[in-house]
């Protein structure tokens, strides 16, 4: 009997290990394709939490992340690295998700290595590359590279056009509501013991919003301006609870003293995915610049104010559940205190939809690779979202 082909799937950040995790069990449970997991470990700690919550080990972990790591130097040490492992595992197909470095450097290597790609989260977009940066220009590149290309939307599909011959595209929804559904139907208690505190803090009628920020392209006085907006915001609603889980990237720890020390504003390291999913459900609305948090929020029926400038995530904001807030100090606190004052305006906002997922992107993922890897015949249905 001959070997089954080997699937060797690429991750690095938080959210690979999140939108990759359901990929890797749908692609196990089928059981016909030996799948191994490479870990660049880009982030140590944030990966490791992550990996935790969903079981997964990676066959092979490099390791990379240094402290203050600068993109290029981690771009180097991950080609050469992962240039070794292609060589010594022979894989048949390499998955990236996203657009990380570990994803963009993930493709390429494949590439020098004639191994096709598989591009989760594909066709993203917002036409400037500066924003996000490096983001916009790491996907449009993975997307050239790629052969097969998971496009969470149908105008994420739009995005990437027809493509050349031997690539092709696949509406399949975002792999993040497989992990939300997984992770919501456990029901854990909260881990994290600040979380738990800061949980049972807030009186049952008190609002709770839970805010992020961390993207590059807002590092310096706009990041500070954001965290300086969250804590005006709990400075003028008395009885609002401000959950603030701060990235370990110390251009975001900085920023992030901005907020200084307030009652009610309830500072948190990175959480695992178990405990981000139950404070996104206790929360009221969400104020982020995660691309996760709004696809989460957006499914859950909970508002989103989009810290950016642009949002490569638009159907939210068509469906009227999300509003792209700017980086702006002023306008984000304005936006947000409508949010909370405006009982008509939340109401409108507070509705979930099925724009982004319905929860089953991996299964089908699963059954596009095992297809091109000729374990399967027939390509699956694709996901039609339920508003434009
Ligand atoms: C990266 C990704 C971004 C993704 C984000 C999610 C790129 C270019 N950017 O940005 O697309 O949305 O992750 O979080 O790939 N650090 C730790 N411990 C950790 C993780 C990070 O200490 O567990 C610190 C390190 O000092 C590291 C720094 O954070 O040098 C920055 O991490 P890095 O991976 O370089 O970029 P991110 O800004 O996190």
């Amino acid at each position: 009997m001959s070997a089954r082909p080997k699937v060797l799937v690429v991750l690095g950040t938080r959210p690979e290990a999140v939108k990759l995790a359901p990929v890797v069990r749908a692609l196990r449970a089928a059981g016909d394709a030996a799948v191994r997991v490479c870990a660049t470990a880009q982030h140590r700690e944030m990966l490791d939490l992550m990996l935790a919550d969903f079981g997964l080990r990676p066959d092979v972990d490099l390791d990379l992340m240094r402290a203050g790591q600068d993109l290029n130097a981690f771009a180097a040490r991950a080609f050469e690295r992962l240039g070794r492992v292609l060589r010594r595992e022979r894989p048949d197909l390499v998955v990236v998700q996203g657009d990380t470095t570990t994803a963009l450097i993930g493709a390429l290597a494949a590439f020098h290595e004639r191994v096709p790609v598989a591009h989760v989260e594909a066709g993203l977009r917002t036409g400037d590359f500066a924003n996000p940066f490096p983001e916009e220009l790491n996907r449009t590149l993975i997307d050239e590279a790629a052969v097969l290309r998971f496009a969470p939307t149908p105008r994420a599909a739009r995005n990437l056009g027809p493509g050349r011959r031997g690539q092709s595209v696949l509406v399949v929804g975002n792999t993040v509501l497989d992990a939300l559904c997984w992770a919501l139907a456990r029901r854990r208690p909260v881990r994290d013991p600040r979380l738990r505190r800061a949980l049972a803090a807030a009186a049952p009628g008190d609002p709770v919003v839970l805010a992020t920020a961390h993207r590059r392209e807002s590092f310096g006085p706009a990041l500070r301006g954001l965290y300086r907006a969250f804590g005006r915001l709990v400075d003028a609603h008395p009885r609002l609870h401000l959950l603030v889980p701060v990235h370990l990237n110390p251009e975001v720890r900085s920023a992030a003293r901005a907020l200084g020390r307030r009652p009610r504003v309830h500072v948190l390291p990175p959480l695992g995915y178990l405990d981000a999913a139950a404070a996104l459900s206790r929360a009221r609305f969400v104020m982020t610049d995660s691309g996760g948090l709004q696809e989460e929020a957006a499914f859950l029926g909970k508002p989103a104010l989009v810290l950016r400038k642009v949002t490569e995530r638009p159907e939210g904001v068509r469906a009227g559940v999300a509003l792209v807030a700017g980086v702006d100090e002023r306008r984000v606190f304005a936006l947000a205190s409508r949010l909370l004052d405006d009982a008509a305006l939340y109401r409108r906002m507070a509705r979930p939809v099925s724009v982004y997922g319905d929860g089953r992107a991996a299964e089908r993922i699963a059954r596009a690779i095992r297809v091109r890897l000729g374990l399967a015949r027939t390509l699956p249905r694709a996901f039609r979202p339920n508003s434009p």
